[in-house]
């Protein structure tokens, strides 16, 4: 059941270390859907090597309401327009997801709208539908500081969870190996790009999970693996050298990436109906990841999605998204009561 009334939404993102404000449009053009996607990012984790709740919640307080007045300046749209008013309400940490809802929620109140409590991870699944005329069903490779996982998209509120982390996510894990070659946080960009200088072969690890079956995803022993390499040349030489860093660097992202398309595979296999796959999350804009996803679709003749990074990593357009598709297939506003998950899953 479609609403016949085109939604206009204010929407915020405050589950991690991003606050941020849209202004989503359901508009059939889909340049026309972004009104405004303000994020104010916090770079006080990167002293700590990681993301510290208590001073997210903080920054996310001190941060959220100028983030709605730029978006709200960015979009030209009074808010009188606004239909409807969405924040995440989990998974994320406990800090950042009340400061987001009571804000949006005190907004309802004030204005009488109504009040969406998005779900992060729908957010991410369901993103590629606002800037590309995709079908049902896709399968999402999400991939970012908190979430690893494969899940096939039947519709909305239509998802399958085909395989996703034991242990750690794969963002962490390149933050980790990057904290280890004494890397700054967070450290998946700068692995990115000194694997491209590094000798990828160099340093050998272990396939994870290849007697279990399945399409889930591990890194610890891979991590582990790279904590064993460097303190054997710590030992060797005293310490590592540049070129040490750039071919761990290099040898670690080429075996994660074989590893994920490794699984993929085995997803695409056993969904053999679905034509369209997707990468989303913090990690969708490793270049090496991107690239391996696009040669595999191209080598299976199917089609390959990658949004643009804004799109990938934390941000309030996808919630404004989700809510509108909800909304769209005939779902209801939340209570105003409802409370934030830290573990809400799909
Ligand atoms: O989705 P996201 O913005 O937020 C969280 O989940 O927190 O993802 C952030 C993660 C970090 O772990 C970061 O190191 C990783 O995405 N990341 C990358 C790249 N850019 C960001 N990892 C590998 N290669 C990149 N180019």
């Amino acid at each position: 059941m479609r609403n016949t009334k085109r939604l206009t939404v204010m929407a915020i993102e405050s589950s991690c270390d991003d606050t941020s404000v849209a202004i989503i449009c359901d508009d059939e053009k889909i340049e026309r859907r972004i009104r405004a996607n303000v994020v104010i990012g916090q770079s006080i984790h990167s002293e700590y090597n990681g993301v510290v709740p208590e001073k997210a919640a903080r920054s996310h307080f001190a941060n959220i309401d100028r983030a709605m007045r730029l978006a709200m300046d960015e979009s030209c749209i009074d808010i009188r327009e606004i239909d409807c008013i969405a924040a995440t309400r989990g998974p994320g940490l406990m800090g950042g997801l009340l400061v987001g809802c009571v804000f949006a929620k005190t907004l309802c109140a004030l204005s009488k709208k109504p009040f969406f409590g998005a779900n992060h991870l729908e957010g991410h699944i369901l993103s590629p539908r606002l800037c590309y005329d995709i079908d049902f069903p896709y399968i999402v490779l999400l991939v970012s500081g908190g979430n690893s996982m494969y899940v096939r998209v039947d519709g909305v509120g239509r998802y399958c969870v085909l395989g996703q982390t034991i242990d750690d996510a794969l963002g962490e894990a390149f933050d980790k190996v990057a904290i280890m070659l004494g890397l700054s946080y967070p450290g998946g960009p700068i692995i990115d790009k000194m694997s491209k200088f590094g000798d990828p072969h160099r340093f050998r690890f272990t396939i994870p999970l290849q007697r279990r079956g399945g399409c889930d995803l591990s890194f610890s022993g891979i991590k582990t693996a790279v904590k064993r390499h460097i303190e054997i040349l710590v030992q060797k030489y005293g310490e590592l050298c540049e070129t040490d860093k750039y071919d761990m660097a290099a040898s670690f992202q080429h075996h994660v990436i074989n590893f994920v398309m490794r699984q993929m595979h085995k997803v695409c296999i056993e969904n053999s109906d679905v034509r369209n796959i997707v990468i989303c999350g913090g990690v969708a804009a490793n270049s090496g990841l991107r690239n391996a996803m696009a040669e595999y679709a191209h080598s299976r003749g199917i089609n390959f999605y990658a949004p643009k990074k804004e799109l990938c990593t934390d941000n309030a357009a996808m919630i404004g998204w989700s809510c509108i598709e909800n909304i769209n297939t005939g779902k209801e506003y939340h209570d105003i009561e409802t409370k934030c998950n830290p573990r809400l899953n799909i």
